[in-house]
C-alpha cells in the first residue's frame, strides 16, 4: 500500500554520539500494522537517493493512528531522514512483510542485539495484552547505547530484563548469547519447554542470529528471527533481498526477506548459504 504519512515527531534520542532517532508517523499505517512488519520510506522528494529505506515498526497506536519507528543514522538515507521536520508528509510503502507470532500464554523470550531491540518493542506491546511472561535479553555495545536506545521504556514497564554489554559498563560483560545459554539452563525453562509454553523471538546482526538459532535448536526452543537484507523494491518484485532456507524435503530454497520475511522460522534459515 502506498501511503502518505505525516511526521508527528522526528527527533534525536539519548546521547547524540549514538545517532539514534525516534520517528512518529500519523496516517493509515497504524490501522493494519503488526509487530515485526516494516515501512519502506522515501526519504526525499528527489531521485537521490532513489531507493526507499526499510525501517521496522516499533510501536503501533491504532486509536491515535500513529506508528513509532526508531532508527540509527547509518548513511545518506537515514541522515536525510533525520532532517525531516514535523508536519512534513512522507511517501511510505507498507506495512510490509510478515510479522512475529504473538503467544497468548506461557513465556515469550526476546533476544535482541543492539538496535535489533526496536522491532521487539512492538512485540512487547502486543504480548502485554495476554497473560504471557515476557523475558528480555538485550546485548549492546555499552551503557551509553542501552540508555540512549530507550532501555527505560522496558524498565518502566517492570519487565524482566537482563542486559549485556561488550565493555562490561552495564549488565554482564560479553555477548547476549551468554545470557541466553544461562537462561535456558534454568530448570523452570525445561518445564515450560516440555509443556510447549516457551517461544523465542530474536532480532540483531546476522552473526548473533546464527548463534541464537544454534543455541535454540540445541534446546528445542521454537524461534522466530527478523532478518535484515539490503532492499530495493521492498515488495517482492526485484529478488534483491533473497535468503536461503531449508525446505521441508531437506533441499534448499530461496525466500524474499521483504515478502516472506523479514520474520522467518529461525530453524529454517541457512545462515552460510552460497546458493
Ligand atoms: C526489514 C528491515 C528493518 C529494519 N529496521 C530498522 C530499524 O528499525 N531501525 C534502524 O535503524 N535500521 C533498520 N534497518 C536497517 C536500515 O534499513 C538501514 O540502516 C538503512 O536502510 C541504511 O540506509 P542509509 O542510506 O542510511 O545507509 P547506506 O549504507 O548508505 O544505505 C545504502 C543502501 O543500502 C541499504 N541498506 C543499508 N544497510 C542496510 C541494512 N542493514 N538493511 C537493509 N538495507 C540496508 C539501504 O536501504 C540503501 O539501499 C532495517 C532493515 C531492514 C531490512
Ligand atoms: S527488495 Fe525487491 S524482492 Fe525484496
Amino acid at each position: 500500500m502506498n501511503l502518505k504519512e505525516k511526521v508527528v515527531i522526528n527527533e534525536g534520542i539519548g546521547h547524540p554520539a549514538q545517532g539514534l532517532y525516534k520517528l512518529v508517523l500519523s496516517g493509515e499505517a497504524a490501522k493494519t500494522a503488526r509487530p515485526g512488519q516494516f515501512l519502506h520510506i522515501q526519504v526525499t522528494d528527489t531521485s537521490d537517493p532513489l531507493l526507499r529505506r526499510p525501517l521496522s515498526i516499533a510501536g503501533i497506536d491504532p486509536e491515535r493512528g500513529e506508528v513509532t519507528i526508531y532508527y540509527r543514522i547509518k548513511g545518506k538515507g537515514t541522515e536525510l531522514l533525520s532532517r525531516i521536520p514535523a508536519g512534513q508528509v512522507l511517501s511510505v510503502l507498507g506495512p510490509l512483510g510478515t510479522g512475529f507470532s504473538i503467544p497468548e500464554k506461557g513465556e515469550l523470550l526476546l533476544i535482541a542485539g543492539g538496535i535489533g531491540m526496536f522491532p521487539l518493542f512492538s512485540v512487547i506491546q502486543s504480548a502485554e495484552k495476554y497473560p504471557v511472561k515476557i523475558k528480555v535479553l538485550w546485548g549492546g555495545e555499552n551503557k551509553d547505547f542501552l540508555d540512549s536506545a530507550d532501555l527505560n521504556l522496558l524498565l518502566q514497564k517492570g519487565l524482566d530484563v537482563e542486559l549485556s554489554t561488550l565493555d562490561g559498563s552495564f549488565g554482564e560483560k560479553g555477548l547476549v548469547t551468554t545470557l541466553l545459554e544461562k537462561h535456558l539452563a534454568v530448570g523452570s525453562t525445561h518445564e515450560l519447554l516440555r509443556e510447549g509454553l516457551l517461544q523465542a523471538a530474536a532480532c540483531g546482526p546476522n552473526g548473533m542470529l546464527k548463534a541464537v538459532a544454534g543455541i535454540c535448536l540445541n534446546s528445542d526452543v521454537p524461534l522466530e528471527v527478523s532478518l535484515e537484507e539490503r532492499m530495493a523494491c521492498g515488495v517482492g518484485a526485484c529478488l534483491g533481498c533473497v535468503c536461503t532456507v531449508r525446505a521441508e524435503n531437506g533441499g534448499l530454497k530461496r525466500k524474499r526477506v521483504c515478502k516472506e520475511g523479514p520474520v522467518m522460522n529461525g530453524q529454517e534459515v541457512v545462515w552460510d548459504a552460497d546458493i
